[in-house]
């Protein structure tokens, strides 16, 4: 992605060191006790909406693919503008043999007329995407329009400012929003709802924590 780009900083974080140490950090301490959302529910969720055919907005690691218990059978699709966690969650997930597309969801998809998704997820990227949430609609409109009919959008998101959060989980939001790992300090839930309702025709949405999980159904 070019550094010139809106959405580089919310990618250019995810190296191969930061990667390695994603999972007990990031998801087991950041998701737990600061956002206050369990991994395990979202773990919960991807066993609950992951289709035959899937596509994977912002895999990171892999260890929602990893640990989602997916159909047999089913065709996994990785999407990320960021070749190092391509690298890492396709070789994390080499026995399923994932697809792996390079590019940012913000821009129109690129993939064939004849790829089309029952699923995809997009955990905890939309906080990555620039803002103000308006701007982020682009994301819900690109992987709708790649998704069959009936086929669901489910994922995560960690609120702005007026979210509910604890001192601790305030002071970390500014702090990554003022690193440019995250732009999401107006990012709400009415906010979210209507990003996905502008693409999607019915959506629902959780607060657990200071964390928006949502699924939405074209
Ligand atoms: C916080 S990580 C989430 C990883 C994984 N989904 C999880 O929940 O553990 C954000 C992911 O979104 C990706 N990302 C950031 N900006 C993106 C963009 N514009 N388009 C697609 N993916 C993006 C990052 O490279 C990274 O893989």
């Amino acid at each position: 992605m070019d550094p010139s780009d809106a959405a580089y900083a919310g990618q250019e974080v995810y190296s191969r060191a930061f990667l390695r140490m994603y999972d007990p950090v990031i998801l087991g301490f950041y998701g737990n006790v600061v956002w206050r959302c369990p991994t395990s529910r979202l773990v919960q969720q991807y066993r609950q909406h992951v289709g035959h055919r899937h596509l994977d907005v912002g895999p990171g690691t892999g260890y929602f693919l990893e640990h989602g218990r997916l159909p047999n059978d089913a065709r996994i699709t990785l999407l990320d503008p960021k070749p190092d966690v391509l690298a890492h969650a396709a070789r994390r997930l080499s026995d399923r043999h994932p697809s792996a597309i390079q590019a940012d969801v913000l821009k129109p998809l690129p993939l064939t007329a004849g790829d089309r998704f029952d699923s995809a997820a997009m955990n905890y990227v939309l906080h990555c995407l620039p803002g103000p949430p308006v701007r982020k609609a682009a994301a819900a409109q690109n992987v709708a329009a790649v998704l069959k009919p009936g086929g669901v959008l489910f994922g995560a998101t960690v609120l702005g400012a007026t979210g509910p959060h604890t001192w601790l989980s305030q002071a970390v939001l500014w702090f990554v929003n003022s690193r440019r790992i995250f732009d999401n300090l107006s990012d709400t839930e009415d906010g979210l709802r209507d990003v996905l309702e502008a693409s999607f025709a019915t959506v629902e949405i959780d607060v657990i924590g200071s964390v928006a999980v949502f699924t939405a159904r074209t």
